[in-house]
């Protein structure tokens, strides 16, 4: 009697032990999932893409319209879009020839426009790890918590990146010279 009920303590000892062990396990692999998975800070909200007003969804249009891979000058649609950023570079380098409403890394990844920064950081990767850090682009928000950071196509219009120059304009009038 004595004898089975320790048996039974053991078999209940090494249970609990199995479990705590896979429950560790599984809170490793987790943490370090979310680890890999985004090397950007916590509590991060990102402003809207700035669209214009009715141009998304794409796929309004675009879903079952044929992808026309040719560059060409645009005629019929987004006449104002004519690429002035990456010599050699086309349309395709960026949207997804197969659903216009997502973006395309060079890998073949898909991203939606809210993730746009990845696009960049593909070829502006200094840019993109300061941007990351709150050294380049705008950050407001918390030190240590929220924080809301503008997309970069919220200041750099992607297709043509380069800001113009500014309009000089005269200086302000002095107040003692207003009559
Ligand atoms: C109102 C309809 C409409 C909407 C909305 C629209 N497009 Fe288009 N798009 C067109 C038409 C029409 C053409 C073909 C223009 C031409 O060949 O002159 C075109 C051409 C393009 C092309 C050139 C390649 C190709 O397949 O012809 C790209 C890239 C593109 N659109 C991306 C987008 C993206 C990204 C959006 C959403 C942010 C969008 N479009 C929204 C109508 C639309
Ligand atoms: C460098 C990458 C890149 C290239 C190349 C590129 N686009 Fe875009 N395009 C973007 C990104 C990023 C956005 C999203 C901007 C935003 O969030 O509002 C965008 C937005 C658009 C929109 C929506 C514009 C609006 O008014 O809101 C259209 C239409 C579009 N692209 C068409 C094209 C066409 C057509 C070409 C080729 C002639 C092209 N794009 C080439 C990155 C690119
Ligand atoms: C495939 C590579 C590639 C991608 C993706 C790309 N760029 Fe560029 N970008 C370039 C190259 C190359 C240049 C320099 C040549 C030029 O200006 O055309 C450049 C130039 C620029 C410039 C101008 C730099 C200056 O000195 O004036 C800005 C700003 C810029 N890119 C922003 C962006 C933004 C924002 C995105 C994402 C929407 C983006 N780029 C995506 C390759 C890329
Ligand atoms: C708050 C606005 C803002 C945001 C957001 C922003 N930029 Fe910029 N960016 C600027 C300004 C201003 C300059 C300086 C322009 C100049 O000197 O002509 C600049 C310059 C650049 C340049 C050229 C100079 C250099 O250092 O190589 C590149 C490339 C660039 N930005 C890419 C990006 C990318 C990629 C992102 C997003 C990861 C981004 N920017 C986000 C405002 C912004």
């Amino acid at each position: 009697m004595q004898y089975k009920g320790r048996g039974f303590t053991v078999v209940c000892a090494v249970v609990a032990t199995l479990a705590g062990f896979l429950m560790l396990l599984t809170f490793l692999s987790h943490s370090a999932e979310s680890e890999n998975e985004e090397e950007l800070p916590k509590k991060f909200f990102i402003a809207p893409p700035p669209f214009t007003p009715g141009i998304f969804p794409c796929s309004q249009c675009h879903q079952g319209m044929p992808a026309n891979r040719k560059p060409r000058k645009l005629e019929q649609m987004h006449q104002d879009i004519v690429l002035k950023h990456m010599p050699n570079g086309w349309c395709f380098d960026c949207h997804n020839p197969d659903d216009r409403d997502k973006l395309r890394l060079a890998n073949g990844r898909l991203i939606k426009f809210e993730e746009s920064y990845y696009l960049c950081g593909q070829c502006h990767g200094t840019v993109f790890r300061d941007w990351k850090v709150g050294l380049h682009g705008k950050r407001t928000g918390m030190w240590n918590g929220e924080k809301k950071y503008l997309l970069c196509v919220n200041c750099h219009w992607p297709h043509e990146p380069t800001f113009k120059p500014i309009q000089p304009l005269p200086p302000p009038v002095r107040p003692s010279d207003i009559k």
